[in-house]
């Protein structure tokens, strides 16, 4: 019982929608110029009274409902985020505390900036493997409030992020193939945010250096998966990518010869949620029915770190 069997999934976006018109009006860009260079068109940024722990509180009641769950059967709880809505304690114990889990479940947070939702999923799997939690299911949660660390007077950053949350409930099969990869570049300069300093506290990013590591890593990722899995990417039903850049995706596809639809894109809609594209993305594609029960999944994200991940979910 190694695999990863997706139970139920749930997302939530806060309520304020900012369009490429609005920002145009904020720093010198403009919906052509964003809609070319990266594809996104509009994102949702968190408004009063809403924050990191809501969005994710809502997306976790979701995916525990549709998983047909309740707090006993939560045996851990993993959430993936840079921005929690406090230092300490955790999104993870703002969550336990608020979705009644047992004292014996245990709940943290783990920061690979936006291949955090692949380690906690990860990390979760683990845990559930190793057969001492008090209960077979995990709630595993990817969940940003981008906008609090976002200097809405540059316009090489403040185009791309929006907030939002997504969770998963998973438990393990024996009735799927698996495997898992993650690593890290251990480089601290081009992409970082959340430092003390005034201005220190925003994203400052080398954009095209991300981008030149994006479409390395993420090939390569792929193929380590299929390659671990003994699997080809015919035998995957979709693959979904950390939702960052339109252009990084279109890449990745022709590097593999691979067939477009395979790789969902929603980032039109919701710009790059960070921890939260995976599972905001998985959760779309299972609601629209473009996915199905049973079917396979290869996730795969990069971020800040530089960190990078990929691995396969049984829908
Ligand atoms: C950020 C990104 C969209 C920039 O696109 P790019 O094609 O690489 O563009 P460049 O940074 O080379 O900039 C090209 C020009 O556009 C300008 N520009 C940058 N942002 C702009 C904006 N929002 N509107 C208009 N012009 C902009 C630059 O100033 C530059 O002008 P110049 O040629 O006069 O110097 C792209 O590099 C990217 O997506 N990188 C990956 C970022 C990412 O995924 N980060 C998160 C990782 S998890």
């Amino acid at each position: 019982m190694n695999a990863i069997k997706l139970l139920g999934t749930g997302r939530h976006v806060p309520s304020r929608c900012l369009t490429n018109d609005d920002l145009s009006r904020m720093v010198d860009t403009s919906d052509q110029w964003i809609r070319e260079r990266t594809g996104i068109v509009t994102r949702y940024l968190c408004g009063e009274g809403e924050g990191n722990t809501s969005s994710a509180l809502a997306a976790a009641k979701t995916a525990m409902e549709r998983a047909g769950v309740g707090p006993q059967d939560i045996g851990v709880c993993v959430a993936a985020t840079f921005t929690a809505d406090h230092a300490t304690p955790s999104l993870a114990c703002e969550l336990h505390q608020l979705l009644g889990f047992a004292e014996t479940t245990p709940a943290f947070d783990v920061n690979a900036a936006c291949t955090g939702f692949l380690h906690a999923l990860e990390t979760a799997r683990c845990l559930l493997a190793a057969g001492r939690l008090r209960a077979p299911c995990a709630l595993v949660v990817g969940s940003e409030a981008l906008s609090r660390i976002t200097d809405f007077t540059d316009r090489s950053t403040c185009v791309l992020f929006g907030d939002g949350a997504a969770a998963a409930v998973i438990r393990l099969t024996d009735d799927a193939p698996y495997a898992c990869v993650l690593g890290a570049r251990g480089d601290t300069q081009i992409l970082r945010a959340g430092g003390a300093g005034e201005m220190d506290r925003f994203i400052h990013m080398d954009g095209p250096a991300v981008f030149r590591f994006a479409v390395d890593a993420v090939p390569k990722c792929i193929d380590a998966v299929l390659s671990q899995a003994g699997m080809t990417l015919s035998q995957v039903d979709h693959v979904i990518c950390h939702q960052a850049n339109s252009r990084i995706i279109d890449y990745v596809v022709r590097r593999l010869k691979a067939p477009p639809e395979k790789f969902y894109k929603n980032m039109d809609r919701y710009g790059n949620t960070s921890a939260a594209s995976i599972p905001i993305a998985l959760d779309e594609l299972l609601e629209k029915g473009l996915a199905r029960q049973g079917q396979i999944a290869l996730c795969v994200g990069f971020g800040a770190g530089l960190t990078w991940g990929g691995a396969l979910l049984k829908l």
